[in-house]
């Protein structure tokens, strides 16, 4: 497997700020939790806006709803981007928007899979005639008293070049890129090409341009039968996804008839 090299990655970069202070960790915890250490200590080492920690192997790595995220060493990419916003919190699934638009972008400009977007921010591909989860995102962030986004951590994972014996069990089952296209794809031109379509969906978003239409273009949920389940209660509705709101939520038509809008919740596609 072939090595990420920080010197490479900004060479081959076409960003102004994203990346162009970049840590890359042999190992670490979890990115996410190594960035927002670094965050709440503060001082000289403080990283700033477009800071992005990369690593090849995540001992903790984490996902949405408390699940974990795992790839062996080497084979995929893992890391985190931080984003100094002062977005109106109702704006804050934007980021997610975005990010996974150009996650899903460059997966299909470097490799020759087309990419499904399943709500709210899971990337899938094809792979024996149904849809499997290729990559995942993990938003946090914290707000001022005035609600408005003081920073953003947006970690995402991408199985790249995981063979299928050693892929995640998991309700969604999971693919690489590898065992969806047939081929090894390097990791250091897609990584690239994400970060420099992250930056160009940014600046649009910050100029007042939402990445709402190309991300919902992308969406596989809408129109599906759905199991929506909400894991801090444990209940779940079956009904169809409507339609996504301005906020970036869910609309889903239970099979009576009511509607739900739904905010977080792991939603399962129904096959019937
Ligand atoms: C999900 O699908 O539930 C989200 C997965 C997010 C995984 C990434 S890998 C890099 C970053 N660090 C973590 O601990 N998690 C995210």
């Amino acid at each position: 497997m072939e090595d990420l090299q920080v010197g490479e990655l900004q060479a081959a970069l076409s960003t102004k700020w994203l990346g162009r202070h970049c840590l890359m960790l042999p190992e670490v915890d979890s990115t996410n939790d190594l960035l927002k250490e670094m965050i709440r200590q503060g001082g000289d080492g403080r990283p700033p806006a477009g800071f992005v920690l990369l690593t090849d192997f995540q001992k903790r790595g984490r996902g949405r709803l408390a699940r974990r995220w795992e790839a062996p060493p080497k084979s995929s990419l893992l890391l985190s981007l931080l984003f100094h916003p002062d977005w109106p919190a109702e704006r804050m699934n934007w980021l997610t928007m975005l990010v996974s638009l150009a996650a899903a972008e460059a997966i299909e400009t470097q490799t020759e899979l087309a990419v499904g977007i399943k709500w709210p921010n899971d990337l899938m591909v094809r792979q024996s005639g149904s849809w499997h989860k290729v990559s995942g995102l993990l938003l946090e962030g914290d707000f001022s008293a005035d609600g408005r986004l003081l920073w953003a951590v947006v970690g995402i994972g991408i199985n790249v070049n995981i063979p299928g014996g050693e892929l995640p069990e998991a309700a969604t089952p999971a693919a690489s890129l590898l065992t969806a296209a047939g081929r090894h794809v390097p990791r250091l031109p897609l990584l690239a090409d994400f970060l420099n379509r992250v930056e160009k969906y940014y600046e649009q978003a910050a100029n007042g341009r939402s990445p709402q239409p190309g991300w919902e273009e992308k969406l596989i949920t809408l129109g599906q039968p759905v199991l929506v389940t909400f894991t801090e209660t444990g209940r779940s509705l079956n009904g169809r996804a409507e339609s996504i709101d301005d906020a970036g939520h869910l609309v889903v038509l239970d099979d009576d008839g009511r509607q739900h809008t739904i905010a977080a919740a792991d939603v399962t596609l129904r096959e019937i």
